[in-house]
């Protein structure tokens, strides 16, 4: 079941994207946080890391505990790379990676985020 769950999420890049999912207005995600969406079985965390001016999205299943939380998680900055940080137990992801920042856990799934008029798109490949 944890297998299941964890393969649902795979990296998107930008020229992998064949669906951009109308996700909802950018005025949803709160400013310099993160909120979640759901596509099909995915939980996707949003966040609009307003001060960079940029948008990210990944998994929201943090693989530490298998916890649907990492939308609620800080985000900032280490070495110019944006991370988020697990609410629970401080686990540290790239967002521009999905790489673990702070210990030896796998990636994370990240995709691609547009912002048009107003709408925030999250790109997927199926
Ligand atoms: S569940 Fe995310 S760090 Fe433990």
């Amino acid at each position: 079941m944890t297998e299941l769950k964890l393969n649902t999420y795979e990296t998107v890049a930008l020229n992998q994207v064949k669906i951009w999912f109308k996700a909802a207005p950018a005025s949803k995600f709160p400013k310099d946080g993160g909120a979640c969406i759901k596509y099909k079985d995915k939980q996707i965390a949003v966040f609009n890391f307003s001060r960079e001016g940029t948008w990210y999205a990944c998994q929201n299943l943090c693989p530490h505990k298998m916890e649907m939380v990492l939308s609620r998680g800080m985000i900032g900055e280490e070495r110019l790379e944006a991370k988020v940080a697990c609410p629970l137990h401080k686990n540290t992801f790239s967002l521009k990676t999905g790489n673990h920042l702070n210990g030896d856990l796998g990636a994370i799934a990240t995709y691609p985020v547009k912002v048009e008029n107003d709408f925030v798109y999250v790109g997927f490949s199926e």
